[in-house]
């Protein structure tokens, strides 16, 4: 099968075209012929090496997180899928590698794709939607008549869990450029943001959640919106204590994790506001769940732009912009 590979860790290394043997099923695996895929930030991390302390790949690996496509075989320990199923799914981490044709997946971490979506549509949907879910739901647990900031709500984790705040019955806020604020109203969010010309710091206050994607400087700022026995839960670091316990990684890097974030834990304590780390994970019955409300009209996909399998290195490099407008999509088969 061809497949794009990252060769050696490097910041804006290449990706390389590699012909490689169609992976094999293990007992729990459905092997899915690759329709579509999406690009994440993740990818650009991974490739750049920022996440290989705690989450090493040993190149040359294939690279990609998010997959839409059909299952055309199924291990002999799979119950839930079937030969012929249209499915979506984000493979669980140490099993990535959607820039190819076929990948073995475990089938807890699949579910059947969203039957209103066409499988390009589907493939944007899985990292994005888990994170938005994990962090909205799992984490900060947003009830109805909360007041939750999500910021860049125009980018792939912003457009669902603008979407996914309102259908918890949250009233929302969100920061974007002038040429995405329409965007972002018609995905539900109440009150919009210029980052370019406003500040969210003097119009927001009193908030219970705070999504946070952007750097350090955002995150500070973002601590002062909260009320008291707020939740800010970041997806773009820095990590803390229980994200290390829960990557069970060695004495030595939680001691370097609990540096990194203690500036933020301190401030937030000082504040009397929560402060939480996500790293999103692999869930296949949660990927059901959103299918059911993607599937009832609650949450839609919002796609920037389609490339062909042959320009997988410029739909990265496009992401890597910081510009995209909702998802970018690979078509592959
Ligand atoms: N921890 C996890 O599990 C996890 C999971 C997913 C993503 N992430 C991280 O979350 C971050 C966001 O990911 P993403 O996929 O949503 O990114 P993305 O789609 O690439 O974000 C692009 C969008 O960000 C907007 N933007 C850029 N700078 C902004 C600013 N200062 N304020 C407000 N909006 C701004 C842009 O809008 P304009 O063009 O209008 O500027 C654009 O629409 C990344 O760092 C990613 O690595 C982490």
């Amino acid at each position: 099968m061809k497949a794009y590979v990252v060769e050696k860790y490097k910041k804006n290394g290449p990706l390389t075209l590699v012909d490689r043997p169609a992976p094999q099923v293990q007992a729990n695996d459905v092997l899915v012929r690759i329709e579509a895929t999406a690009v994440n930030v993740l990818d650009s991390k991974i490739r750049n090496g920022e996440f290989k302390i705690f989450l090493p790949y040993r190149p040359p690996f294939i690279l990609g997180h998010d997959v839409a496509g059909t299952v055309i075989e199924a291990g002999s320990g799979v119950s839930r899928f079937k030969v012929g199923d249209e499915i979506y799914a984000r493979p669980r981490d140490h099993r990535i590698g959607t820039f190819a044709e076929f990948i073995a997946i475990d089938e807890s971490d699949v579910a059947l794709k969203p039957r209103t979506l066409t499988i390009e549509e589907a493939s944007c949907i899985p990292l994005v939607a888990l994170t938005a879910w994990q962090a909205l739901v799992d984490v900060a647990n947003v009830k109805p008549g909360q007041k939750v900031f999500v910021q860049a709500g125009s980018g792939g984790v912003g457009t669902v869990a603008i979407q996914l705040a309102k259908y918890l019955g949250a009233t929302v806020a969100t920061t974007t450029s002038a040429k995405n604020a329409a965007l972002v109203k018609s995905l539900g969010a109440d009150i919009v943001i210029d980052y370019q010309t406003d500040d969210f710091e003097k119009v927001l206050s009193g908030y219970d959640v705070v999504l946070h994607s952007q750097d350090p400087k955002t995150l500070a700022k973002s601590l002062n919106v909260l009320k008291p026995g707020g939740h800010l839960v970041s997806i773009s670091g820095p990590p803390d204590p229980g994200f290390a316990d829960a990557m069970k990684l060695n004495g030595f890097l939680k001691l370097v994790i609990r540096l990194l974030s203690r500036s933020a834990r301190k401030r937030a304590k000082r504040l009397g506001v929560h402060y939480s780390f996500l790293l999103m994970h692999a869930d296949g019955r949660q990927l059901e769940q959103i299918a059911g409300l993607i599937d009832k009209g609650i949450v839609r996909p919002v796609v920037d732009k389609v490339f062909p399998f042959s320009q997988t290195p410029d739909a990265l490099a496009y992401v890597e912009t910081g510009r995209a407008k909702g998802k970018v999509v690979i078509k592959v088969g």
